[in-house]
């Protein structure tokens, strides 16, 4: 069924993540192929609070498709989880005369989006971006493997430090409430343990590690933290670890917002490419209050209700590995 969509809002919002611009891009080309007015929404709910509102066209996101961060700049708006703050975005939506929704980014914003939905009624669909890799109906969202390339690179040069000195670095990557960046540049770091907030390793299973790692003359380690570990951060361990420990030099490193900028991998370009082009022709074909995901390499639409309030879990396979190489 063709719908009779003629402007098309295209907004970020949340943590920005590498690729972001790729999505904008494909979104704003799309959109023009299929003869559709296109509109930038700019900072998120805060702009369409605010009504900073943009025509955009096809020379409007030439020489972005490299970029990191977002041409259009992203907020976490507190106004808009406010009814009067919603009204007033619509208000803007109305006069510009917007009827369909591309939003670019994680759980919050698809929140944000489903609520609207069911006050205002405007279709709306959203591409999954953000570096955590933590949504359900999805393989992957646009800039986790950006951030982990570059959380990999930093855990090598890393390593060089730490073989040279003898030394036990604990090396915390992004990841409140996921540990998909953590294990996997774990895995490709070689990291001696990764702690995640999915897994249950106590602290005195990690200490005993690091102790079995002594005796059997491993001179150099590194453990990789997610920022949200249930048994405490880098800072934390570090700490810990050196009340009981005597025989290495211990080291912290945290990656933090690093890992959310530079220049986005091909992956994510390609991935925000189709999943820019498959929002606009998911909305023309009268899809709506669904994000899209990609599994096993093709394209999904999730209805937002099948997806609300679950994650995308970590396999087991990737733990299994992570341990039986750390010996
Ligand atoms: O959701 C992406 C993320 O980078 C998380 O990994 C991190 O916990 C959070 O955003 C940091 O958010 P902010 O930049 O708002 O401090």
């Amino acid at each position: 069924m063709e719908t009779k969509i003629s402007k098309i809002g295209v907004f970020t919002s949340g943590g920005d993540a590498p690729g972001m611009n790729a999505a904008i891009r494909a979104v704003v080309r799309a959109s023009i192929y299929y003869k559709k007015e296109v509109f930038g929404i700019m900072q998120g709910y805060d702009g369409m609070i605010a009504g900073e509102i943009v025509k955009l066209g096809a020379r409007s996101v030439g020489n972005i498709i490299q970029r990191g961060g977002t041409i259009l700049k992203s907020a976490r708006s507190q106004e808009f989880r406010t009814k009067e703050g919603r009204k007033k975005a619509f208000d803007n939506i109305k006069r510009s005369g917007i009827d369909a929704l591309v939003a670019i980014g994680g759980d919050g914003t698809f929140a944000g989006l489903n609520v609207f939905f069911e006050e205002f009624g405007i279709p709306s669909v959203c591409i999954p971006g953000t570096i955590d890799n933590d949504l359900a109906g999805t393989d992957y969202t646009i800039g986790f493997d950006t951030a982990t390339n570059t959380a990999v690179e930093a855990i090598d040069k890393i390593r060089d430090t730490a073989i040279s000195h003898n030394r036990l670095f604990f090396i915390e990557v992004m990841g409140r409430n996921s540990g998909y960046i953590a294990i996997n540049s774990g895995i490709a770091g070689g990291a001696v343990a990764t702690i995640i907030p999915e897994d249950t390793m106590t602290l005195e299973e990690l200490f005993s590690k690091l102790d079995e790692g002594e005796q059997s003359k491993r001179k150099s380690n590194l453990i990789v933290v997610a920022e949200g570990s249930k048994i405490g951060g880098a800072f934390d361990l570090a700490k810990k670890f050196s009340e009981r420990n005597n025989y290495f030099d211990i080291k912290v490193t945290i990656l933090g917002h690093l890992q959310r900028g530079g220049t986005p991998t091909y992956f994510d370009r390609v991935l925000a490419s189709k999943m820019g082009v498959a929002a606009v022709e998911g909305l023309i074909q009268g899809k709506n209050k669904a994000m899209i995901g990609i599994r096993n390499n093709q394209i999904v639409f999730n209805d937002f209700e099948t997806i609300m309030g679950s994650k995308h879990l970590i396999d087991d396979e990737s733990l299994r590995i992570a341990k039986i190489l750390s010996i």
